[in-house]
């Protein structure tokens, strides 16, 4: 287990606030990292978020920060640095998505989440690698992306497409940044219980129920399960994972139809061994 301890190394973790980015945060103090945290500005909910890692024992700071703001991004990331020191893990967390049909996404909308999916996680990687590159430390840049990544959902054209590109990104990052020991790497989340699509315009009961048919494991995972793959990804448990992506999706892209339910009932084909007496 010692390949998976975090001690003595600092993580930032964008979107830290809640959902997903609170539950890695988490995590990654579990395992002994110290953090820096950032959300918007005047987010309540992430000082939530710091009093639970200070409670595990870590260093935290906060950092807020506009990550849609890109022109801001490079010195957001110096200011992270200055405040908190060498950074080895890069957590790109922040999201954000609207369900608008495909004809009817504006200029703003369309910039809004490219900003925050693609923009962002670029100029964010951009400088922090020049950071670990300076301070010579074995960085790991992991990016949240999506199922979306690799099959389209609809009234999700901007964000499906902001997550495509990431996946890509991650790639390319992957293959220049290998020669300086920093690896990147992407989890592919499937339905996961957040706030994320709280202010979508649907039905949100039926649209769940209708998708947990499409789910194997019948499910949408908590945040929390989702943290394994970070904490691989993030430690020396992962050092020769790059350029590759974990989906955790509960087997949703491995099935092309719920065809399980239209099949007779599962029937156990082991037999028990005779019980001795
Ligand atoms: N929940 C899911 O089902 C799911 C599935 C696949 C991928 N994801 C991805 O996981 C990541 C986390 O999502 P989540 O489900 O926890 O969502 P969430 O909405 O609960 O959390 C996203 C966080 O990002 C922050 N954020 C949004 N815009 C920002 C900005 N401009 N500047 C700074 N911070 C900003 C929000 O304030 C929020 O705290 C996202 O990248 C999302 O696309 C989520």
């Amino acid at each position: 287990m010692d390949r998976f301890d975090l001690t003595g190394r600092t993580a930032l973790v964008t979107g830290a606030a809640r959902g997903l980015g609170r539950a890695f945060a988490t995590a990654l103090a579990e395992a002994g990292a110290d953090l820096v945290l950032t959300d918007l500005p005047d987010t309540p909910d992430l000082a939530d978020t710091a009093s639970r890692i200070e409670e595990l024992g870590r260093t935290v700071h906060v950092v807020p920060q506009d990550l849609s703001r890109t022109d801001e991004l490079h010195a957001f990331a110096d200011r992270v640095h200055e405040t908190a020191g060498p950074l080895h893990i890069l957590v790109n967390n922040a999201g954000t998505a609207a369900l608008e049909r495909f004809n009817e996404i504006t200029t703003e909308s369309w910039y809004r989440v490219m900003r925050v999916n693609l923009d962002a996680v670029f100029f964010l990687s951009q400088r922090l690698a020049e950071h670990m590159i300076a301070d010579r430390v074995e960085g790991r840049i992991i990016t949240i992306t999506s199922k979306n990544a690799l099959v389209a959902e609809a009234g999700l054209a901007h964000y499906n497409a902001s997550k495509a590109a990431v996946d890509l990104l991650t790639q390319t990052l992957a293959v220049e940044l290998a020669p300086h020991g920093i690896t990147v790497n992407s989890i592919a989340p499937g339905m996961v219980a957040t706030p994320i699509d709280d202010a979508f315009p649907f039905d949100r009961e039926a649209f769940e129920a209708a998708y947990r048919e499409r789910i194997p494991l019948g499910r949408y995972a908590e945040p929390q399960e989702c943290a394994g793959a970070l904490l691989l990804l993030a430690s020396d448990a992962g050092a020769y994972l790059t350029g590759t992506r974990i989906v955790v999706d509960g087997g949703v892209l491995a099935d092309q139809m719920p065809r399980t339910r239209f099949m007779p009932p599962y029937r156990p084909t082991l037999t028990r061994p005779p019980r001795t007496p």
